[in-house]
C-alpha cells in the first residue's frame, strides 16, 4: 500500500513536471529531492556524473532495461531529446555536490578494498569524468555495495551494461564488496586545499 501511495506520488509529480517545467527545473526541484544527500527515500548521488552514463541509465530506466519501480516510474514519457537534456544537465552540476556523508564501515577492510579497487576498477573508474565509467568515489555505500551486486550473475535483476560489469564483479566476495564500497565512500571528492583555509 504504502509503495502504491508511493508510485502514484511519482507518476503525479513526473506529469505535473512535464507539463509545466523546463528540464533544469524538473532536475532541481523533482529529481534532486530524491537524489541528494538527506532525503526521504534513498538515492544515488549523481550530480556531474558522466553525461553519456546517465544518459544510458536513463533510457534503460524509461524503457524498462533496468528494473526499478521508482525510476521506471520517473522516466516514462519523457522523449529522447529531453532523456538526452536531462543527462547534459545533471553533469554539468557541480560533482563536488556529489560527496556522500561519510559512513562509519566496522566490518570492512579499507586497506584491501583500495587493493581491490587499484588492482580490477581503477582502470575505468577514475575520481574524474575522464574515465570510461561512471565516478564511485565519494557515493553512498548502501548503493555502491548494492549496485555492484546488481551487475553480479546471481543477482535476481541483473542490470545492463555496456562493458560487461558482470565479468568485473562475479568474482568480488561478499566481503571483497563491503570493502571495496567502504573505500570508495570514504574518498573525497572536492577536499578543499589547506591552502584556502
Ligand atoms: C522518489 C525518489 C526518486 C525520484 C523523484 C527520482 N529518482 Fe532517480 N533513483 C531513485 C532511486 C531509489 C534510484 C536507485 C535505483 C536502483 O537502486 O536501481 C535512482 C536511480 C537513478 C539513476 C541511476 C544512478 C546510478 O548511479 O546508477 C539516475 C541516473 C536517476 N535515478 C536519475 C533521476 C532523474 C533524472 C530524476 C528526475 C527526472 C530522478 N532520478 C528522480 C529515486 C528517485
Ligand atoms: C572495463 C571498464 C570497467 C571496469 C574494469 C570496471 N567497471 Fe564498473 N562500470 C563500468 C561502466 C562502463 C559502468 C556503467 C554501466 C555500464 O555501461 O556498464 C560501470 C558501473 C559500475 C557501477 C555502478 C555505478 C552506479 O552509479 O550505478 C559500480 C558500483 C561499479 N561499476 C563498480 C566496479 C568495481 C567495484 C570494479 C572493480 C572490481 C569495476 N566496476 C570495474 C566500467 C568498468
Amino acid at each position: 500500500m504504502h509503495s502504491l501511495i508511493l508510485i502514484i506520488g511519482v507518476f503525479c509529480l513526473n506529469v505535473y513536471a512535464q507539463n509545466n517545467s523546463s528540464i533544469p527545473k524538473i532536475v532541481e526541484t523533482h529529481c534532486m529531492s530524491c537524489h541528494s544527500n538527506y532525503t526521504i527515500i534513498d538515492s544515488p548521488l549523481m550530480a556531474g556524473q558522466k553525461k553519456d552514463f546517465i544518459a544510458f541509465e536513463l533510457f534503460n530506466f524509461r524503457d524498462k532495461l533496468r528494473v526499478h519501480e521508482i525510476m521506471n516510474q520517473v522516466m516514462e514519457g519523457y522523449t529522447d531529446r529531453e532523456v538526452k537534456e536531462m543527462a547534459v544537465y545533471i553533469s554539468k552540476l557541480s560533482l563536488c555536490e556529489a560527496q556522500a556523508q561519510v559512513d562509519e564501515h566496522p566490518n570492512a577492510n579499507v586497506e584491501k578494498g583500495k587493493e581491490i579497487f587499484q588492482g580490477s576498477c581503477f582502470a575505468c573508474h577514475q575520481k574524474d569524468t575522464f574515465g570510461i565509467g561512471p565516478v564511485l568515489h565519494g557515493q553512498k555505500t548502501w548503493y555502491i555495495e548494492y549496485a555492484i551486486k546488481s551487475f553480479q550473475s546471481s543477482w535476481h535483476k541483473p542490470r545492463p551494461s555496456r562493458l560487461n560489469m558482470k565479468n568485473h564483479t562475479d568474482m568480488l566476495s561478499e566481503q571483497d564488496i563491503k570493502d571495496v564500497a567502504a573505500y570508495l565512500n570514504e574518498q573525497k571528492l572536492c577536499e578543499i586545499s589547506p591552502l584556502y583555509y
